[in-house]
């Protein structure tokens, strides 16, 4: 009897404290809000998203398409992660002025800085159009009949509906293609830099802490909308003024207790949550492996070269962030996914579902066999799967090779249209200039001797293009042979050449360029991979995107009483959790906040990833921490149970009052396997406490002009 009640207990606590799931803003009302308040919402779901009136939806922006920001200030001025500003950061450093290093505050409008192709994207509306989007679908739809039709009635939305001219319109697949909702967007394209921390604190702890907790990294920047003079949309220009929004967050001074209600909105990207097991154990063995593996040799060829060249640190810095970002939450995946035992929990799931499935004539004559076919289809699809993996990943790595495919583009469309194709040249002669800001030829070549070495070591003899294969042999099989020979006949490696040559005769320029080695072989492995992988994927793929979408709607069916949220997808979400530390480990406990204090005992002095400057050292000492201290101490991070992925990266957390209270932008590492299983023992998500980005800016930066915009607030 008493074991019995601890064991409900313990249920009801883990219940009571998370809640897996990113939910639709649109339907919060409905489904959500009575749970969201009993776990201490205090505002309602009309709040947060209202088609009609204002909400807090309107601060919040997908930023760059690849991660969130928020409004913060009447005049435009937005709030995302150090990581999702890094590459305008990175395009404004030189060597003599780098901001990377030392930070940057604008003290003025004026100073603020333009960044080419940057955008932010507010969502007008959210409608649920799934009727008129599967009008005409029938179930003996081929999938690609199915696509088309699908494909029609979203033209014909596309058609009926007027949009300004900043605005866009997009259709979106859910719940694996069984509702389908449409977003009215507006872009902004004028968006300045308006201040960053130096590296040091924007990205303290850098790789080896990445995707960890204990975390004590201050991940922010801030960027403003720009607008005409209407307060409208508009490309750059100098005469555009700051942005009026129609909301900004106000931001709580508070600060977080345990077990505090929290709530992230944003745009996260996307998550796999109802795989069939057999996908799951191929993620775990065979897939994150694979790619793990490409990512550790190219990261180290990066390593070498970053280590000892400073021009090259400042070239490769994002690149390297970038792959070693996605290499360690894999690792990260295959660990939480091994410790959860998540392939096990799959299988009984399947057997729950197949026992309910079985008790129910209608729904069983309906479904009978979906989830067996499915897990089959998965074990068809491996092999593909394996090599797919290896190839795109090892192919990407070889910057020459994304110069080749852009060249290869160039002459597609020089055979199709003389017109089109001297557009195409201008917009390469647009974008090369900032590819090759960031080239080094000698880093390439080495990455192409490790990345070739991997397709000729690890992909099967069955799949390797005979051709390279040929060419290597020619060589010696001497990679680096080879390498010296196609780097050193390439004109692409070169930039003024190729840039003079596209600018003079770009005509005879590609011509002959597609006679080179490099073009030569880089068309015949894809050609090889498009006919040995690419047309197995294609034929087995669909038939996964049918069954999964059957199987979707079967464990809905059958699972009456569970509440299904779809799989993140980059559309707008809500995710809603609490304040609270974890167990990553027997014997160890997590707790919920960090301090500066953890940032001083991290700190090892010159080291590129835990220095610190004697600028932050003094007000440590001082304890001079103004007015966002608390007891002598300043919280730097702190984590909670939202259930949050890539993309989330900006995005504001909120409290019960809907105030702003900090930034995601992480999860820990026992818990980075919530995109194919949510565990509430171990899942958090890390955000920067917003005193310590406010402390940052003022008592740091002396920027303190910037939080005057800001409304700051003292809430219960
Ligand atoms: N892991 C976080 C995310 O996925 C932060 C990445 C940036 N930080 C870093 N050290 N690379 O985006
Ligand atoms: N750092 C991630 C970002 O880009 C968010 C962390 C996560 O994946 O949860 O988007």
């Amino acid at each position: 009897m008493k074991k019995l009640f601890i064991v409900v207990g313990f249920f009801l606590s883990i219940v009571a404290k998370a809640d897996e799931g990113m939910w639709l803003p649109q339907l919060l009302e409905k489904i959500n809000e009575g749970r969201m308040k009993k776990m201490g919402m205090k505002i309602s779901a009309k709040d947060i998203y209202d088609i009609n009136n204002g909400s807090l939806k309107d601060a919040i922006v997908s930023f760059g398409g690849f991660c969130t920001g928020e409004l913060i200030s009447n005049q435009g001025l937005v709030l995302t992660n150090h990581h999702c500003g890094f590459s305008a950061i990175q395009s404004h450093s030189t060597i003599e002025n780098n901001i990377i290093e030392k930070g940057f505050w604008a003290k003025t409008n004026k100073e603020e800085l333009a960044n080419k192709g940057l955008f932010v994207t507010f969502i007008k509306s959210i409608t649920d159009v799934s009727d008129k989007v599967l009008a005409g679908v029938t179930k003996n739809m081929t999938e690609s009949e199915r696509q088309s039709t699908i494909d029609k009635n979203i033209k014909q939305i596309n058609d009926a509906t007027k949009l300004g001219q900043f605005e866009k319109l997009f259709v979106r697949a859910f719940f694996e293609g069984n509702a389908y909702y449409l977003f009215i967007t507006e872009t902004f394209n004028d968006v300045r830099l308006v201040g960053t921390p130096p590296n040091f604190i924007g990205n303290f702890g850098v790789d080896s802490d990445n995707w960890t907790w204990p975390r004590h990294t201050g991940d922010f920047s801030m960027f403003r909308i720009y607008a005409n003079k209407n307060n409208e949309p508009a490309d750059y220009s100098e005469n555009n003024i700051p942005y009026t929004p129609k909301r900004f967050l106000h931001i709580s001074m508070k600060g977080v207790k345990e077990n505090d209600f929290t709530m992230i909105f944003g745009f996260p990207g996307k998550t796999n949550e109802y795989l069939p097991s057999e996908a799951v154990q191929q993620i775990v063995n065979i897939n994150d492996p694979a790619k793990i593996y490409v990512r550790d040799k190219a990261l180290a060829v990066l390593r070498k070269y970053m280590h000892t060249d400073k021009a090259i640190k400042i070239q490769y810095a994002a690149k390297y962030a970038s792959i070693a970002n996605a290499w360690k939450k894999w690792q990260g995946e295959v660990l939480g996914l091994t410790k959860t035992k998540a392939v096990e929990k799959k299988l009984k799931h399947e057997s729950t579902y197949n026992t309910k499935l079985k008790a129910n004539t209608t729904l069983n004559e309906n479904y009978a066999g979906v989830l067996e076919k499915l897990n089959g289809a998965y074990k068809n699809i491996e092999q593909f799967g394996l090599v797919r993996d290896y190839y795109l990943e090892l192919v990407s790595k070889v910057e020459l090779f994304s110069l080749v495919n852009r060249m290869v583009a160039l002459n597609n469309t020089y055979k199709k249209d003389a017109k089109e194709f001297k557009n195409a040249v201008e917009r390469q002669l647009n974008l090369l200039p900032d590819f090759y800001k960031n080239y080094n030829s000698e880093v390439d070549k080495d990455m192409f001797i490790e990345m070739m070495d991997i397709y000729f070591n690890k992909i099967s003899k069955r799949f390797i293009d005979a051709n390279a294969l040929e060419q290597f042999y020619k060589n010696e099989s001497d990679l680096k042979k080879w390498a010296n020979k196609i780097y050193a006949e390439s004109i692409l490696v070169n930039s003024e050449k190729t840039l003079n040559s596209l600018k003079t005769n770009p005509e005879e320029f590609i011509n002959n360029l597609m006679q080179s080695e490099v073009v030569v072989l880089l068309n015949s492995m894809n050609t090889n991979y498009r006919e040995k992988i690419a047309t197995q994927l294609n034929k087995i793929q669909p038939e996964i995107d049918n069954l999964q979408r059957l199987y979707m709607k079967a464990q809905m069916e059958v699972m009456k009483d569970k509440k299904f949220y779809p799989d993140a997808n980059s559309t707008l979400r809500v995710t809603y959790g609490k304040v609270d530390g974890y167990s990553p480990a027997d014997g160890r406990v997590y707790k919920f906040q960090t301090y500066l204090d953890g940032v001083m005992e991290k700190y090892i002095p010159g080291d590129y990833e835990f220095d610190v400057d004697a600028k932050l050292r003094a007000l440590y000492e001082k304890k001079d921490y103004g007015i966002y201290g608390v007891n002598g101490k300043m919280p730097v991070c702190f984590i909670a149970s939202n259930h949050t992925t890539g993309g989330n990266s900006g995005s504001p957390a909120l409290n019960a009052y809907g105030n702003l209270i900090g930034l995601n932008f992480d999860r820990g590492w026992e818990g980075t396997m919530s995109d194919i299983n949510y565990d509430a023992s171990l899942c958090r998500n890390i955000m920067v406490d917003i005193r310590y980005v406010l402390f940052i800016i003022d008592k740091y930066a002396g920027a303190g002009h910037l939080i005057k915009e800001m409304k700051l607030v003292y809430d219960k």
